[in-house]
């Protein structure tokens, strides 16, 4: 595969020793930095790890600051990314089969090197549920992630003037 790389200050050793991981297991990686502890901002990094997925140049991103929440933040501010910021094996594996993670974002400052390494290995080698036959559902509802605009929005807002969410059960055939 193809990997996008970014971390900021907090991040980069994590970063630069996954990057070598990667390396040694045959995976291609694009390193958009950074490489010291020189202060800097962690949106561009998620923007930049984004950009590269979303564009098809990386087939995967991984971004790592010192809490993982920013950065995945901004990573999913790019049109197209389900960045999920994870901490242990079983969220990291949900990503994966219910929201088809396409970035996953680390911790340095709370995540130990020993369950880094299983976390990026579970985010690369496990399916997404809605590629199999049985769970197309899946499919429908991370399609809906992306439906954010005008029209969905007047949607919702009706919803929250109604007080309950309505019109949002899935699909028979799709159970
Ligand atoms: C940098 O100090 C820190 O704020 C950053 O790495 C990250 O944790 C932000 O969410």
């Amino acid at each position: 595969m193809k990997i996008a790389l970014g971390a900021d200050h907090a991040g980069f050793d994590t970063k630069n020793r996954i990057a070598q991981m990667l390396r040694s297991s045959g995976h291609e990686i694009i390193d958009y930095g950074t490489n010291d502890d020189t202060p800097v901002d962690y949106p561009q990094y998620g923007y930049a790890v984004g950009e590269a997925v979303a564009s098809g140049q990386a087939d995967r991103g991984i971004v790592v600051c010192g809490s993982s929440l920013g950065i995945a933040i901004a990573a999913n501010k790019v049109p197209g990314i389900r960045c999920a910021a994870v901490f242990e094996p079983l969220t990291t594996e949900l990503a994966r089969r219910h929201n088809d993670a396409n970035v996953l974002a680390l911790s340095e400052r709370l995540t130990g090197w020993e369950m880094t390494e299983r976390l990026v290995d579970i985010f690369l080698h496990t399916p997404f549920d809605g590629d199999a036959e049985d769970g197309k559902r899946h499919q429908f509802r991370v399609d809906q992630l992306f439906e954010f605009g005008d029209a969905q929005r007047e949607r919702t807002l009706k919803d929250i003037e109604a007080g309950m969410v309505v019109n949002a059960v899935t699909p028979k055939e799709l159970l």
